[in-house]
């Protein structure tokens, strides 16, 4: 059977750095009350120039070099951003046209937190459905551009930057040992759609508006809605926490990431956590922590890795490939 294997990965990160430091200039806040409610150290910010089509190239870029590959060599462009350079053309048909790439097919994908896992399940579904051969999917948001930055409970915890993976068709055996995407498991909820969203938008405001959340509803939802599409995939493939040598989050917040992993049973040693550096940066946070984790040699060819995210919409899921 055709599997998606991981066949590159980038990430790209604005210049600016800012500090929770500095976050005490701008609102009423402490550096320890940012670090024990979510672990936050940092995030970066994108300046001038720096935009999500601009971070997504860099990403994209950096996992063509990684793989040996040119964008001759892709036929399907996908990005995972709620945070779009305009509201079309779509941010991974811009990156297209950077990359200098004419042919195939790109398009975006909006499922906030979760839309890189949802990405992932729709290039590996292109893929084994025979519409593309080679995907790069990218997660890539400016984040800081819909932040209202008078609101405290908001502005200190969501950061820009980008990450991609690039899945290429191969021949595998259907069993667990095949490396490549084994599960998908994705849902979505809009009963919870007043929780976490944009008061702005083109068919209502017209306007591009700000990002407002009940951190403390999201909260009380997360570790439920994470540990139920692990299992998911777990069940759907035969295996068990024991398995996972990786689990790569999405990083909202350390205490929701700890949370679901004692939860599930996996050790803190096997999770990666990028939270402390790169504050929440909604679909990009998974590809840039995979980014962080296999480019240091943690993840290694042939492990198991479990990808998981819930944000705005609700959404949530979870994706376990062998890498
Ligand atoms: O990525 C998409 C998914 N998003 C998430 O997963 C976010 C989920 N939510 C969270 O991570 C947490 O709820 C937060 C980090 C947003 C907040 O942590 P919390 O422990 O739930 O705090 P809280 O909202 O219950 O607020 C506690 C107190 C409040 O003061 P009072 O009412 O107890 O006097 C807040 O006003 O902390 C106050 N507060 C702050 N204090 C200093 C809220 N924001 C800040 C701040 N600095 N930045």
């Amino acid at each position: 059977m055709i599997r998606s294997v991981v066949r590159g990965f980038g990430a790209a990160l604005p210049k600016r750095v800012m500090t929770n430091k500095e976050m005490e200039s701008r609102v009423d806040t402490s550096d320890e009350w940012i670090v024990q409610r979510t672990g936050i150290r940092q995030r970066y910010i994108a300046g001038e120039g720096e935009t999500t089509a601009s971070l997504g190239e860099g990403a994209a870029r950096a996992a063509l070099q990684r793989a040996g590959l040119t964008p001759d060599d892709l036929d399907l462009i996908i990005v995972a951003t709620s945070t779009p350079d305009n509201t079309f053309p779509a941010t991974a048909v811009n990156i297209q046209n950077r990359l200098g790439m004419r042919h195939g097919a790109a398009f975006d994908l909006q499922a906030v937190c979760s839309g890189f896992v949802y990405a992932v399940a729709t290039a590996d579904a292109y893929i084994r459905g025979g519409l593309a051969s080679r995907a790069l999917v990218i997660g890539a948001e400016t984040f800081s551009r819909i932040l209202d930055w008078s609101d405290r409970t908001t502005c200190v915890l969501f950061g820009d930057g980008a990450g991609a993976l690039i899945l290429e068709a191969a021949n595998g055996e259907g069993t667990n040992a095949d490396r490549g995407v084994l599960t998908a498991q994705l849902r979505s909820d809009g009963v919870h759609g007043d929780k976490l969203y944009v008061d702005g938008g083109p068919s209502t405001t017209g306007t591009v508006g700000h990002l407002r959340m009940e951190g403390r509803e999201v909260f009380k939802h997360a570790v439920g809605m994470i540990t139920d599409v692990i299992e998911a995939a777990f069940e759907a493939t035969g295996t068990t926490a024991d398995d996972v040598d990786w689990l790569v989050p999405h990083q909202a917040n350390r205490r929701i990431i700890d949370g679901s992993a004692r939860k599930l049973g996996i050790p803190l040693e096997k999770v990666v956590v990028t939270v402390d550096q790169h504050g929440n940066t909604s679909a990009a946070s998974i590809p840039l922590a995979l980014d962080t984790a296999a480019a240091d040699g943690r993840i290694k060819r042939g492990d198991l890795v479990m990808l998981e995210a819930m944000g705005g919409g609700f959404t949530w899921g979870s994706v376990l490939l062998r890498w």
